[in-house]
């Protein structure tokens, strides 16, 4: 089954329902494709086959983390469809809570995928719902006004094709979400995804603490030490690299910041397979830990609706960011609310 399950957690129980008069739940193959892409498979294996991450992954070291999804595509043909869902359905409901999950869950178990599901759904299950009062702090929606993308003019949503004139569909959509456990307690997980923005990027970052304490204050350097980073880049390149600080070559102490990177392609010679190929794959050989379960899909609705709902009840006051830049500027103020900002786009 792909994606869209359902509008709302009541359609998607009543697919749920229906998809079990037929299947048992181990039968069923719900297609989220960004779980079958490569270096989103390969977060399980950064965090548990490797011991200098796990003893940092959790709310002691990591001040924030950042789940972007942002696309320099509009809404293309799709108007149609796009105007039923919106960014929020359409794209955070499942890929960027999915995404979600896998930074923010325990070992499980086993490599099995009832013990993977199981711990997804866990996180899922600790995620601070927004109830309709605080849904204006924790969460900015946005819609592309006229602007320049790849090189070109380009309309706004309202002009494109299939799009009411008046739409008040959000093409973009950042929560700031809470995991209430003893690991993600008070660290802000920060998810964004919206279409016609200044570059085509899907990553993960985990921002980490400062230096407690600062050796080079007598350089006036300290202003200068940037906290490490760490950057799971799954589009459009695949891989992995790490912010630290370094001396810069030259006579007198000076610092800045180098990336520590591996790059998927260049390490293994061979570009990533697609999405859907491991997936299929996957479905055919009855594998089923890179789909959604039922809980998970309802989890996740849980979450989202009282937002979609809330949004709905109040008239957005669109367009509010031009095609080809970062997105609204409110977005900016769910960060530095708590001193934070957003990595850049495509840097
Ligand atoms: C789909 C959404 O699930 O994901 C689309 O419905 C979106 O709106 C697409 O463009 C993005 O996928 P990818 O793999 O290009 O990031």
């Amino acid at each position: 089954i792909e994606k869209p399950f359902g509008y709302n957690l009541a359609e998607a129980r009543r697919l749920n329902d229906l998809a079990a008069c037929h299947f048992d739940e181990s039968e069923i193959f719900r297609i989220d494709h960004y779980l079958g892409k490569e270096t989103v498979q390969n977060l399980l294996v950064l965090r548990f086959a490797n011991t200098v991450l796990e003893p940092l992954w959790n709310r002691k070291y990591v001040v924030w983390v950042q789940v972007t999804a942002a696309e320099t595509l509009g809404v293309e043909s799709r108007g149609g469809h796009y105007e039923q869902s919106g960014a929020l359905r359409d794209m955070l409901q499942m890929h960027l809570l999915q995404l979600l999950t896998l930074v923010a869950m325990e070992q499980p178990a086993s490599f099995a995928a009832g013990d993977i599901r199981d711990e997804k759904a866990k996180v899922l299950r600790a995620l601070r719902p927004i109830p309709a009062d605080l849904v204006a702090r924790e969460t900015v929606r946005g819609q592309y006004g006229p602007g320049r993308a790849d090189g070109r003019d380009v309309p706004g949503y309202r002009q494109e094709p299939g799009i009411a004139p008046d739409s008040r569909v959000e093409t973009y959509a950042a929560v700031r979400a809470w995991i209430d456990n003893w690991r993600w307690q008070g660290v802000p997980f920060y998810l964004r995804t919206g279409k016609r923005l200044s570059a085509r990027t899907t990553e993960i970052a985990v921002g980490f603490q400062h230096v407690p304490t600062c050796l080079f204050s007598d350089r006036g350097l300290c202003g200068r030490l940037e906290p490490n980073v760490l950057v799971i880049s799954i589009q459009p390149r695949e891989g992995v690299h790490l912010r630290l600080s370094s001396r810069i070559p030259g006579g007198d102490v000076n610092v800045g910041p180098v990336r520590l990177a591996f790059d998927y392609s260049e390490t293994f010679g061979v570009r990533p397979v697609d999405a859907y190929e491991t997936l299929l794959a996957d479905a055919l050989a009855g594998h089923a830990s890179l789909f959604a379960r039922r809980d998970q899909v309802e989890l996740s609705w849980q979450y989202v609706d009282p937002i979609v709902e809330t949004w709905a009840a109040q008239p957005p006051e669109f367009p509010n960011y031009a095609a080809g830049s970062a997105g609204p500027a409110d977005a900016d103020r769910l960060l530095a609310e708590l001193g934070h900002r957003w990595e850049p786009l495509g840097a």
